[in-house]
């Protein structure tokens, strides 16, 4: 049985499972043993959909491991190619997230019936996103693309699009971004940062989750 999905599929799951949560963590885990007390911290905390990014040597036996905490739902972040969306599916990820748009990714998510959150940063890529059939989008770098502003611009134009801003949104803001219609969650690493991650402060990263959890409850 083929495992492909098509766009409006891949659409439609990435908006379930951004609609589980408000907020996602974006985490670079270098060491497996991180995996399961990083994971279990968050998911205690509240947070149960993660994001793995590929930006570490172990990061495919990060999410591997990661997967087998109960409640948890892993993705991959950081997909480039094609070959890390198909070594993601293969170490059990349930969805990617790219920072950028191409082709390949977009073809090899749907070819490997992975769920894509594609990054976009303009309207143009957003355009071509909804023309592809993908609705529920990441808006990348959030902060340095206009954030909150650029967000209510674009919702003018675009209603139908919804977004999970990323990159520079934290505690402070992260409130103001969930309060716009066209944002339905956001992505951020400020609760499990990689210094924190290193000395394996799993309580502090917790009790963040669980403030992170309760932020935006619309
Ligand atoms: C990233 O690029 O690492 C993610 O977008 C998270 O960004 P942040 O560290 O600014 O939250």
């Amino acid at each position: 049985m083929s495992k492909s999905i098509s766009a409006s599929v891949s659409s439609k799951r990435i908006q379930e499972i951004c609609c589980l949560t408000k907020v996602i963590p974006v985490l670079s885990v270098d060491r497996i043993e991180d995996s399961i007390p990083l994971g279990q911290a968050l998911v205690d905390g509240g947070l149960k959909v993660l994001e793995v990014t590929l930006r570490t040597k172990n990061a495919l036996s990060v999410i591997n491991e990661m997967s087998k905490i109960d409640g948890a739902f892993v993705g991959v972040g950081t997909l480039l190619s094609e070959k890390d969306v198909q070594d993601a599916v293969e170490s059990g990820a349930q969805f990617g997230v790219s920072p950028g748009i191409t082709s390949s990714i977009i073809n090899a998510c749907e070819k490997e019936g992975l769920p894509l959150l594609a990054g976009v940063s303009t309207v143009s890529e957003a355009m071509q996103m909804l023309e592809r059939g993908y609705e529920t989008l990441k808006f990348f770098p959030a902060e340095v693309s206009g954030g909150v502003n650029a967000l209510k611009a674009i919702a003018g134009p675009l209603p139908e699009v919804k977004f999970c801003p990323t990159g520079g949104v934290n505690h402070n803001n992260a409130e103001n971004y969930l309060l716009q219609k066209n944002v339905v969650c956001v992505g951020g690493s400020w609760m499990a940062p990689q210094d924190m991650i290193e000395k394996k402060e799993w309580s502090t990263i917790r009790s963040m989750a669980e403030t992170a959890s309760k932020i935006g409850s619309k």
